[in-house]
């Protein structure tokens, strides 16, 4: 038989070692992986010598703004960001202008996506305050329901026990996760000082918020995904109540590599919800990880936001960092440096993700999964957030020094990005919305 492509002779990762193989891709699918020399007939071929062959990055946590928001980031600029980073499929957040919690603001999303999309984009929705007022059209289309304890959707909503119990309930009649930010749900004024602001965004706040959320998943015998645990406490309460897929959670490379005490008090650049915390805590979520798997995997929680937004003094600054262009150097650094395995790596970044989602074709490279891939080549190099394709080019990363650079990604089959530039165009490549398999 003659194949669309063939990878050829790249470094693949088999049984979490490296070997030299050749992947073969078929009408968006992997046909197979071969050695060398028993590569079958292609029509079109790529040298991937010295090229490590991955699958694509999946972040489930991704805020890609639009609709209202294009000063932030677009569709286009949001996926460009992707795809340039070597993730290969987006999950966005209901947390836009207008939000998500209707029917019409997701297809307008999903309309605005389809047109500029360079990789997968998949959507959550938020519930509305008055949850009979869900619209289960929107089931089709979305891979689970998102609350936002802290600063809720609609500003009148709030997070007592009879609301998580409903949200708890039409995740499960549903048969999504509920994914949630743990933070308390009492309502906080502006904190008027730096004091007030960690006092309010504490750990304390983190675990206690998780512990009722926890509760009630079991009470009520839904899904629960835990976003951006940040705190080694919340870590432990999850290692504690793990119970198959009905707990879930994630972590940011900037909570895994960052802490409070690397920025000044002056810097809004390195503001994000949950804040950094301590090196202790960077050192048990590595743990919580790669060692008890408490932690399933990395998401970035890319929250884009304009220069002035980040360049303000930290109060006045808005929360949120881009990450879509440097997951996949930071971790993959912690490969290449050994500080992690090959057999972590690839679950914690592109396995355990699908599979909360419940994307069974994709985030492994095996024959019948979908052909979204990326080339990544070993480099010394330091993070610049001038060269992002994303609109928020300000990183606390900035410098940082990588091992790993992104040279091409493919999604779907189809080449997006081939050595470092975009070969293809919006809205060709990727599924939009992803639904799951
Ligand atoms: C996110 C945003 O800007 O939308 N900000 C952040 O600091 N993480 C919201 C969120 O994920 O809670
Ligand atoms: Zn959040
Ligand atoms: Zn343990
Ligand atoms: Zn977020």
């Amino acid at each position: 038989m003659t194949v669309d492509l063939v990878l050829k002779d790249g470094i693949f990762i088999e049984n979490g070692r490296e070997t030299i193989r050749s992947v073969a891709i078929e009408a968006g699918k992997i046909e197979g992986i071969y050695k060398h020399g028993e590569e079958p007939q292609r029509r079109d071929v790529i040298d991937c010598r010295g090229l490590y062959i991955l699958p694509g990055l999946i972040d489930i946590h991704v805020h890609l703004r639009d609709l209202k928001q294009t000063d932030k980031e677009d569709f286009e600029s949001g996926t460009m960001a992707a795809a340039a980073g070597g993730v290969t499929t987006v999950v966005d957040m209901p947390n836009s202008d207008p939000p998500v919690l209707d029917k019409k603001t997701l297809d307008e999303k999903i309309a605005r996506a389809h047109e500029s999309r360079h990789v997968n984009v998949g959507f959550y929705a938020g519930i509305p305050h008055i949850i009979e007022d869900f619209d289960v059209q929107m089931l089709r289309d979305i891979l689970g329901l998102k609350v936002y304890p802290h600063t809720p959707l609609e500003k009148e909503t709030k997070y007592d026990k009879n609301r998580i119990r409903d949200c708890m309930k039409l995740a499960r009649a549903s048969e999504i996760p509920l994914l949630f930010h743990p933070e308390s749900t009492a309502m906080r004024k502006i904190p008027r000082d730096m004091e007030e602001f960690f006092l309010s965004h504490s750990c304390e706040s983190e675990v206690n918020s998780l512990q009722s959320f926890i509760d009630a998943k079991v009470e009520y015998e839904a899904r629960l995904h835990v976003c951006h645990v940040s705190c080694a406490a919340s870590a432990r309460l999850v290692h504690k109540n793990r119970a198959e897929d009905t707990l879930t959670a994630e972590v940011t490379p900037h909570h895994l590599f960052l802490s409070g005490g690397d920025f000044t008090h002056e810097d809004g650049l390195a503001k994000m919800l949950p804040p950094l915390r301590s090196p202790h805590d960077n050192l048990m979520l590595l743990e919580a990880l790669t060692q008890n798997c408490a932690i399933d995997c990395v998401a970035t929680d890319h929250a884009p936001h304009k220069k002035w937004e980040k360049t303000a003094p930290f109060l006045k600054a808005s929360s949120g960092i881009p990450g879509l262009e440097t997951v996949l150097p930071i971790m993959l650094t912690e490969v290449f440096e050994k500080r992690m395995s090959w057999i972590d790596y690839l679950r914690v970044c592109c396995s355990a993700p699908a599979r909360i989602l419940g994307l069974e074709s994709k985030g492994i490279l095996t024959k019948g999964y979908d052909a979204d891939i990326v080339l990544a080549r070993i480099q010394e190099r330091t993070i610049s957030g001038k060269e992002f394709y994303s609109k928020a080019k300000i990183t606390p990363f900035e410098g940082r020094r990588v091992l790993a650079r992104t040279v091409s990604t493919i999604v779907g089959g189809n080449v997006v990005f081939r050595d470092g530039e975009f070969v293809l165009g919006p809205g060709i490549a990727g599924m939009v919305p992803v639904h799951k398999s």
